[in-house]
Formats: C-alpha cells, sequence, structure tokens
C-alpha cells in the first residue's frame, strides 16, 4: 500500500505480505486503527465488496491510498474489532475463538513448551 492519507498519515508506504500473520504495532496515537481499520480495510472493503460509498455516506472514516497492489489475490475481508456490543457480540467471540485456535499451532512452534 502506498501513499496512504488520513488523520496524522502523510503518506505512508507500507508492505504487508501475505499469507502471514501480521501485527502492527506503536505507540498509542501513532495511527495504527487509522492504518488498518480506516485506510487498509476499508480500501479492500471497497474493491472486494463495493461498500466504500455507502460507507462513506455515513459518515465512516474513508482513507485515501496512492495504489494498492496485490489485493486481487485476496478473496474476502473481515474485520474483527474490540466492539463487544449488540448483535455482533456473539459472531465476534466465535471469530475470537476461531483465530486463536487457528494461532495455537503457530505459537507452539514459535515458543515451544518448556519442560
Ligand atoms: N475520527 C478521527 N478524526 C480525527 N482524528 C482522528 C480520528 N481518529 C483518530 N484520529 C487521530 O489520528 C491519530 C491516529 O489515531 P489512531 O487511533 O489511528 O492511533 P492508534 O495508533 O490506533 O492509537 P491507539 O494505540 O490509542 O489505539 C491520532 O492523532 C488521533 O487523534
Ligand atoms: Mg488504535
Amino acid at each position: 500500500m502506498k501513499g496512504a492519507r488520513l488523520h496524522n498519515l502523510q503518506g505512508v508506504d507500507v508492505r504487508i505480505p501475505l499469507g502471514t500473520l501480521t501485527a502492527v504495532t506503536g505507540v498509542s496515537g501513532s495511527g495504527k486503527s487509522t492504518l488498518v481499520h480506516d485506510v487498509l480495510f476499508r480500501q479492500l472493503e471497497s474493491r472486494l465488496t463495493g461498500a466504500h460509498g455507502a460507507k462513506q455516506h455515513l459518515g465512516e472514516p474513508v482513507g485515501e491510498v496512492r495504489t494498492l497492489d496485490g489485493w486481487e489475490a485476496i478473496s474476502d475481508v473481515v474485520l474483527v474489532d474490540q466492539a463487544r456490543s449488540g448483535a455482533r457480540r456473539a459472531r465476534t467471540h466465535h471469530v475470537h475463538q476461531g483465530i486463536r485456535r487457528a494461532a495455537r499451532p503457530l505459537r507452539a512452534e514459535r515458543w515451544p513448551a518448556r519442560g
């Protein structure tokens, strides 16, 4: 993704490898949520589901990018956020459980239990 722009991000370039579990870290206010949620997720959603216009219309922040490469290799994009209210609650819980289950072998591989 090149030229990500919204809030405090002024033309940020990032390379996120496909087929990996990637974490974005940084101090509070550095723009992680803006980058991942408001720019990357929205841009993928726009390309994969065409939801962009509606979201923007509803006043959701939608960041700009100059270019986004590699999105054609992705079949779906799902946002799992920290919101734990209303109808999304049960679904979010199941998604979290699924992610934890999928990540277990990765953790075991990286940090084997000490005997
Ligand atoms: N809706 C918004 N309108 C205007 N500015 C915003 C909005 N959301 C975030 N910002 C600003 O953009 C910058 C980055 O915020 P962001 O929430 O992306 O940071 P973060 O790295 O996710 O922080 P945290 O670790 O606290 O979640 C901050 O200066 C914040 O005040
Ligand atoms: Mg955040």
